[in-house]
């Protein structure tokens, strides 16, 4: 059987041009969805994968099932982690969801590959974790032959996260340790994130199933720094933030960021109250069923070009 088109939602995101390069890797012809089709990330992902482009966005619904048209199977991975404006966990999480699943079943495709994350769940505390839940409820409604993945958190050398831990190692002597002291996280490579779902899209054996993606360490965001910091050859004194000042700085960044610079704050009091729970999940299920062999984040760590 000859590899499937896969049309592709956030391709342009750290997760998206992973998953792109593995699925090409894996012979599958892609389309992505692309709000502004001539940006540097779009551009890029066409010359260095031979993408096909798609206008469209995930919140006009008129502008997917036109997007869809020729794939056999879907990967949606867009989603947020901080509000601006009209740009809202429902409207990006929830509301997105539905309408890609109400474009794959106008379009008769069946197969839909769907990012959630860990700590997803119903009644979850965050905003995040609840409009993921009911996306993934959406999923699961949708008579769609479906595959759920649960991340922990993804780090790669392009990622969002460990690269602003860099900088701040980097440029400040005193680095802000966020969230619960003992809470624990279990990073996971975005090499192996991208190959889960490459190899799910074929595998029968994940239609219909949900899946924790972890890495093989629990570490707390104070070990995790301490990883960074030594990957960097540099000692910064780590202080922990009191849970009132965090959330007193995030709501300031909250207010600002928006007003001031019309973009989303690097920080926000959601974040903060995902930052506070443990973010540990069971591996075991997706590691054996596609065959993930997971590095220790020491190791993937020397793959940052922003960490010497
Ligand atoms: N990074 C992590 O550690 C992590 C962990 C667990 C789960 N996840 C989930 O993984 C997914 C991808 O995360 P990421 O880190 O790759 O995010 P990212 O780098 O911020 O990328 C977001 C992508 O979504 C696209 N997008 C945003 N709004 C859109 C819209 N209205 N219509 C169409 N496309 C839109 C962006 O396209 P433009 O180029 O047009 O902006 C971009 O391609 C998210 O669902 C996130 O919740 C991430």
């Amino acid at each position: 059987m000859n590899p499937p088109k896969v049309f592709v939602t956030g391709a342009t995101g750290f997760v998206g041009r992973a998953v792109v390069a593995r699925l090409r890797l894996a012979g599958c012809p892609v389309c992505i969805l692309a709000r502004q089709p001539g940006s540097a990330p779009v551009r890029d992902l066409v010359s260095r994968f031979g993408v096909e482009v798609r206008q469209g966005d995930v919140t006009a619904p008129e502008s997917l099932p036109p997007a869809m048209t020729g794939a056999q199977a879907i990967i949606h991975l867009v989603g947020i982690i901080s509000e601006v404006r009209r740009v809202t966990f429902v409207r990006l999480h929830t509301e997105a969801t539905r309408h890609v699943v109400r474009a794959a079943q106008t379009t008769g495709i069946r197969r839909l590959v769907h990012m959630s994350a860990l700590g997803t769940r119903p009644n979850a505390a965050s905003r995040y974790h609840q409009t993921k839940w009911a996306a993934e409820e959406i999923v699961r409604q949708s008579g769609l032959d479906w595959t759920i993945f649960r991340p922990s958190l993804i780090y790669g050398p392009e990622d969002h996260l460990v690269n602003l831990f860099a900088t701040l190692i980097r440029w400040l002597p005193v680095v802000p340790v966020l969230g619960g002291e003992q809470t624990r996280f279990q990073p996971v490579a975005i090499e192996r994130v991208a190959e889960a779902f490459a190899a799910a899209l074929q595998n029968p054996a994940a239609v219909g199933q949900t899946f924790d993606l972890c890495g093989p360490e629990r570490m707390t965001m104070r070990e995790l720094l301490e990883q960074v910091m030594a990957a960097m050859g540099r000692r910064r004194l780590l202080v922990r933030v009191p849970a009132p000042l965090a959330c007193l700085q995030a709501a300031t960044l909250e207010f600002l960021f928006p007003r001031l610079l019309g973009k989303a704050p690097p920080l926000n009091r959601d974040q903060l109250i995902m930052l506070g729970e443990d973010n540990t999940g069971d591996a075991a299920k997706a590691d054996a069923l596609f065959g993930l062999q997971h590095r220790k984040f020491r190791d993937g760590l020397a793959a940052y070009t922003s960490i010497p």
